[in-house]
């Protein structure tokens, strides 16, 4: 397998062809991005964390059925994957109202959500990721209604084990953001990343902020959290 040219850079990953066309190549990047690039810094270690952190996720996904587009681990900071054909909505569950659910519907911030919400948006910077329903994305062409329906069961399938998953660790899932796309077979695979990035975490007792908000927020201590999350789910690094 080698490496060939960049296909795609993103704010946090670069993706590489292969002599493989159906195979790609993630580089996890140190550059941390929020409010849709708006503030960019490198921090240290970020990319092998979430690099790690990613693999040990979406390996505990397979193994409760939920298909990923993982292949296998290149190094610290670079992964395989399978080539998907990536749909541009971003779906969202919530267990705990934080972030953009706060300041849009002005409710307070840590109220746990009976049910956890399902919401999507558009992956589109510029336009600051607009939220959106199911009848945009099958009127723009940006999915079907069989994949989003797919995709939200999907979604919610992921909510169920990763929320025990970070429960047992002394942590809570509060939201997360996922992205599918389609394989050469035709069907609805995990694409991205699962990582402190595109998540919220909270200490379970304390309600400390083990995520990106900290980033976010300039609250500091971004990695050291992130190791924390990893150390506590017992990841390798
Ligand atoms: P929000 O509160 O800003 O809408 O974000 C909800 C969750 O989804 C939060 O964990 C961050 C994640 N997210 C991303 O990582 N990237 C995005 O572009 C969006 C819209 C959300
Ligand atoms: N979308 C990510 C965030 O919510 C990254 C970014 O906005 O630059 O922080």
């Amino acid at each position: 397998m080698e490496k060939r040219t960049e296909l795609y850079r993103g704010k946090a990953k670069t993706v590489y062809t292969t002599d493989d066309p159906e195979r790609l190549i993630l580089h996890f990047r140190n550059d941390t991005s929020a409010f849709d690039g708006e503030k960019v810094e490198q921090l240290d270690r970020k990319g092998m964390i979430n690099n790690k952190f990613n693999n040990f996720i979406m390996d505990k996904l397979e193994a409760a059925g939920v298909a990923t587009q993982i292949d296998k681990v290149l190094s610290d900071t670079e992964t395989l994957v399978k080539r998907l054909d990536m749909i541009p909505v971003e779906c969202v569950v919530r267990n705990y109202a934080a972030g953009s659910l706060v300041r849009r519907l002005g409710v307070e911030e840590g109220q746990e959500l009976s049910p956890a919400t399902f919401e999507l948006f558009l992956k589109n910077d510029a336009l600051h990721d607009p939220m959106i329903n199911e009848t945009h994305a099958v009127a723009f062409g940006w999915a079907t209604a069989e994949q989003l329906a797919q995709m939200k069961s999907l979604t919610f399938k992921v909510n169920d084990v990763l929320k025990q998953l970070f429960d047992d660790a002394g942590m809570l899932l509060v939201d997360f953001k996922l992205e599918f796309g389609v394989a050469a077979d035709g069907s609805i695979v995990l694409g991205d990343e699962f990582s402190p990035d595109g998540c919220r975490l909270w200490d379970k007792e304390t309600r400390k902020k083990l995520d990106k908000d900290r980033f976010r927020q300039g609250l500091g201590g971004v990695v050291e959290a992130y190791e924390e999350v990893a150390n506590r789910l017992g990841v390798a690094l």
